[in-house]
């Protein structure tokens, strides 16, 4: 973990009736990371991110934002600068491009700031741009997924959450969507944790990785740690105890 932790889970469990989806889950966030998470079906990745959101029944650990533990129970991590966009590229379908946008930051009074950021939005993601006043329903899936990913970026966060960003698409988008994530990194310093099934696409920008296996961190490390060890192979045929 880098010194500069923006998002810490510690030990965290999270259970749903018997079933134990994350048991004793310790993960980190750095400053300016694109952070990795990985592993089969059930492993318990979307759960990381419910959980940071209050979205989960953690029973024990503890997540905390810049060093401060975060009350789960009550916490606002929105105003905190956290943006989560969860699996499934969920849009407004019947609302135009800019009003998904706006949907973003419905908080936010300042009419200058919004249209600083929907200019900013729109610039990282000029299909939206160009599509601001067609209903959502026209969109591709890959463009949804932008425009899911754009709405998330309009609360203007510090870190973002993104729950498998690729999911359907076709190969050449996928290598799209990547490269803007990259680019979120780098233009406004957003660190991201991103659950990701795209091994190699993720391996090759990921700064550190965490593959999860049944509710546990089975590996943590550099994306090329990943590669040498024999880690996602033993995950993907369950072998790992
Ligand atoms: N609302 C819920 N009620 C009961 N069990 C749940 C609930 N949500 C998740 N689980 C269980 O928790 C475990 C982890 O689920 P999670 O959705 O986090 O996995 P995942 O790694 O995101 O999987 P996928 O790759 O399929 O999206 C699974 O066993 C799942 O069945
Ligand atoms: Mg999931």
């Amino acid at each position: 973990m880098s010194n500069q932790a923006l998002l810490e889970l510690e030990e965290v469990t999270v259970r749903y009736g018997g079933v134990v989806a994350l048991d004793s889950v310790s993960l980190g966030l750095g400053e300016g990371e694109i952070v990795a998470l990985m592993g089969p079906n059930g492993a318990g990745k979307s759960t990381v991110l419910k959980a940071v959101f209050g979205l989960a029944p953690v029973v024990s650990g503890t997540i905390s934002w810049r060093q401060a533990v975060l009350d789960v129970a009550a916490h606002q991590v929105v105003k905190l600068g956290v943006a989560f966009v969860p699996q499934g590229r969920r849009v407004f379908t019947q609302l135009t491009i800019t009003e998904n946008l706006e949907m973003g930051c419905l908080y936010l009074k300042d009419k200058e700031e919004k249209k600083r950021r929907l200019h900013e939005t729109m610039e990282l993601f000029p299909v939206l741009y160009e599509k601001r006043q067609e209903k959502a329903s026209a969109m591709s899936g890959g463009e949804q997924q932008m425009l899911a990913i754009g709405r998330g970026l309009m609360a203007d966060p510090k870190a973002l959450l993104l729950d498998e960003p690729t999911l359907g698409l076709a190969p050449i988008i996928v290598k799209e969507m990547l490269e803007k994530i990259v680019e979120i990194k780098e233009k406004r310093n957003t660190s991201i944790l991103v659950v990701e099934h795209n091994i190699r696409s993720i391996l090759d920008v990921a700064s550190r990785v965490y593959v999860l296996d049944k509710g546990r961190v089975a590996h943590d490390g550099s994306p090329d740690s990943v590669q040498q060890s024999d880690i996602l192979t033993k995950v993907f045929l369950g072998a790992v105890e």
